[in-house]
């Protein structure tokens, strides 16, 4: 799992994807992800002295937000992945093997852009649904792909705003997801079922459980690339919202 995620994160398109043919502007999810966060700010006029990636994995996210933000949090309930994004920190490159045809593949390195000050960032395990508590306050918040691997995303969403919201008032939450039931319980899916006869939408859902102290910024269709082996691949269309928490 890690080494896919690694795959995911710092695999360029000739590692991920051998065939001209292949949608190769799938890859690199994480860095777009980052990108759009760094958009939506410039946009707004946001500050960008604090972030934070929610469910980071094995951080490239964390890595591209600090190419801008003072200071960016990365947080993972898993902790093999957050000690391989503390050795990216620390080292600045990191050794994984790329699976290609059943037992074969190859081993690539994991590298940060010599660009990035990576002592801007800090990764720490944490459970979404329950964050802690001293975690408040940032610029922006990336939920990225995943609200839909937990059991409660309304408890995740709920600690958003408020007093202690994670992301301060003016802030931006930006959310892809796609529901899966083997994660999350139908009854807490955001949307994507029907109620009373009516389909309800995951951006309804996902409005009504930020609440009335969000509006909806902009959304965008965003592919995603994941690599199993060299000749079996997932392709996603991610939903992507972004989310400002009103100044009041
Ligand atoms: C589908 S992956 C997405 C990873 C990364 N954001 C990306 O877009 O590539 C979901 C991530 O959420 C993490 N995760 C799952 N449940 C979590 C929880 N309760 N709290 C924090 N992270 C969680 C997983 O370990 C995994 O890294």
């Amino acid at each position: 799992m890690q080494n896919d995620y690694l795959l995911l994160h710092y695999g360029s398109a000739e590692d991920t994807m051998p065939y001209s043919f292949g949608p190769r502007e799938a890859i690199d999810f994480p860095a777009r992800c980052a990108k759009l966060v760094l958009e939506s700010a410039t946009q707004l006029g946001l500050k960008t002295e604090r972030a934070i990636d929610v469910g980071c994995s094995v951080g490239r996210a964390v890595f591209e937000l600090a190419r801008t933000y003072q200071e960016v949090v990365g947080v993972d309930l898993s902790k093999a992945f957050i000690e391989a994004a503390n050795t990216l920190k620390h080292e600045g490159q990191l050794d994984y093997f790329r699976k290609d045809e059943g037992q074969l593949g190859a081993t690539l390195t994991a590298t940060i852009d010599s660009a990035i000050d990576r002592n801007r960032t800090t990764f720490r395990q944490a459970d979404a649904c329950a964050l802690p508590p001293e975690l408040v306050g940032f610029d922006a918040v990336l939920l990225a792909n995943l609200l839909d691997r937990l059991p409660s995303p309304k408890a995740c969403l709920a600690r958003m705003g408020g007093y202690l919201g994670l992301v301060r008032p003016g802030g931006v939450v930006m959310s892809p997801y796609t529901w899966m039931e083997q994660f999350t319980p139908i009854d807490a899916w955001l949307g994507g079922y029907e109620r009373d006869g009516n389909a309800l939408s995951s951006k309804d859902g996902i409005r009504a459980a930020l609440g009335e102290a969000f509006e909806l910024v902009t959304e965008e269709n965003m592919p995603l690339l994941i690599r199993e082996h060299v000749r079996k691949y997932q392709y996603i269309v991610t939903h992507v919202t972004v989310w400002r928490r009103n100044e009041t």
